[in-house]
């Protein structure tokens, strides 16, 4: 009778210390820290991005669709297989990528209009690239001209001439 009262006693305790091994075991994966981000150093200056990914990728974008008119007539421009539309969203890619670039760091001359008119590329950008993922010419055509109205708005504000 004792013993079968000990080795109760014993599951009982066991089975306590093992609800707590698991109450333990969820505090620390609840507590870990995320992996960690790396440090991240920023290199160009802002004139260095514009010309190296923001300014090259918006041409890609501005001159994949259009009409040329002149003496041979008229040729309409638009991408002309997957890879080339695959190409115009990249660079829509690459224009809405850059405005994180554009907020990092020291690189934001402020913490309104700067990243206001940021914002408002990245968003426009990202019309622009449904427009490429649907493979619609229209639709770059009319997304393009308000992406292009963020780039002349920042400009008036902060370009140094
Ligand atoms: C948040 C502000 C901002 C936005 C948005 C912006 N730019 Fe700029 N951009 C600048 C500044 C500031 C300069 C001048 C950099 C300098 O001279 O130091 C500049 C300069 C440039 C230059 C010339 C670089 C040089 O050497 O003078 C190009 C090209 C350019 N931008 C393209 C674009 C295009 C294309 C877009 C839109 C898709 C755009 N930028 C959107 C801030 C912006």
């Amino acid at each position: 009778m004792r013993i079968i009262y000990w080795l109760f006693a014993v599951s009982v305790a066991l089975f306590i210390s093992g609800i707590g091994f698991v109450i333990a075991a969820a505090r620390t994966a609840r507590d870990a820290p995320a992996v960690e981000a790396p440090a991240i150093e920023p290199i160009a200056s802002v004139a260095q991005i514009m010309n190296g990914i923001t300014g090259p990728n918006a041409s890609i974008v501005y001159n994949a669709v259009g009409t040329i008119i002149n003496a041979d007539g008229v040729t309409e421009i638009e991408p002309k297989n997957d890879e080339e539309w695959a190409n115009v969203a990249n660079a829509a890619i690459a224009v809405i990528e850059s405005g994180n670039l554009l907020l990092i760091g020291d690189r934001a001359l402020d913490t309104g209009e700067w990243v206001t008119m940021t914002k408002a590329m990245m968003e426009r950008g990202q019309a622009v690239l449904k427009a490429a993922q649907a493979k619609d010419k229209d639709a770059v055509l009319e997304t393009g001209g308000p992406l292009n109205e963020t780039c002349d708005m920042c400009h008036a504000q902060y370009q140094r001439q």
